[in-house]
């Protein structure tokens, strides 16, 4: 048994199921060129990828920096940065990755002219050192951006009738899955603090009505409600055939605003 918190825990162990769903979730999509036009990608820069994940945006950002620029992505959890490796070199392209937990990250100091942070600092022990630590390693001059959701800022609607038991799976999944679910609205703040110049913040909230948030409600949200204990295994049930019934007739909606800041390391 490990000591680890659930919002950490729960990242170490991935089941397939949640394999699946997020190399669909986190998959690259056009739509999400807002969360990276800030860091102002050329060919020859350096990238740090924090918390890569499967690996399929520091793709995208090794794709800008090629040939002569690289990106290294580094994460919690193992198979991840195996199957990320695997997939760049396949692909032929100009990314590492390396398996560590954060705070604090194992650079050297100004190490990276970008360093980027997509929806991680939210699990974290603590986004402020994190935050600290990805000014430290960035390069003086470079850009810094972390996007990230604010979980309490989220609108779920499958009907009248589900309206209180979305709240409660939600509030259940929240209060073990994430150490920060308001880390969206205090990254400002954290920049701040941090000590980086021009800070900017931009918000994405597009409504998701095709489902295509679906995936990550069965898999990830359902589980961590299932895990919390506070609600009970039909009432998850019902949550999930709620979402399905709305699916079907036409009126899912499900909005979740997605803060995108970045600073300058002076
Ligand atoms: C929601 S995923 C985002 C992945 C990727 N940034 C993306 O958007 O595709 C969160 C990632 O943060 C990683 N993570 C969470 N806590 C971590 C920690 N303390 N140290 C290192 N990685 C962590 C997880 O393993 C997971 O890959």
């Amino acid at each position: 048994m490990s000591n680890n918190p659930y919002y950490k825990q729960h990242w170490i162990d991935i089941e397939p199921e949640r394999h699946e769903a997020y190399d669909q979730i986190l998959a690259f999509h056009p739509a999400m060129e807002p969360l990276i036009r800030p860091l102002e990608l050329a060919p020859g820069l350096h990238v740090l990828d924090v918390g890569s994940g499967p690996g399929h945006t520091a793709m995208e950002l090794a794709r800008r920096v090629a040939p002569s620029g690289r990106v290294t992505g580094v994460d919690i959890n193992a198979d991840f940065v195996e199957r990320s490796n695997r997939r760049a070199q396949e692909a032929g392209l100009p990314a590492e990755f390396v398996r560590d937990g954060f705070p604090p990250l194992d650079f050297p100091d100004r190490s990276f002219d970008r360093v980027f942070c997509k929806n991680v600092l939210e699990y974290v022990d603590s986004a402020a050192d994190t935050v600290a630590e990805m000014a430290r390693v960035a390069a003086t001059g470079g850009i810094v951006v972390a996007t990230d959701s604010d979980w309490d800022m989220l609108a779920l609607d499958t009907g009248a009738a589900g309206a209180e038991l979305n709240d409660r799976v939600l509030g259940a999944a929240k209060s073990i899955a994430l150490r920060e679910p308001k880390i969206g609205r205090r990254l400002y703040g954290l920049f701040r603090e941090a000590g980086l110049a021009d800070v900017k913040v931009e918000v994405m909230a597009g409504a998701d009505t095709l489902g295509r948030s679906t995936p990550m409600l069965r898999a990830s949200m359902a589980r961590y409600a299932r895990d919390s204990g506070r609600v009970t295994e039909p009432e998850v049930d019902e949550w999930l055939a709620n979402i399905s019934r709305a699916m079907e007739r036409g009126t899912f909606l499900l909005v979740l605003p997605q803060f995108i800041v970045r600073g300058v390391k002076r």
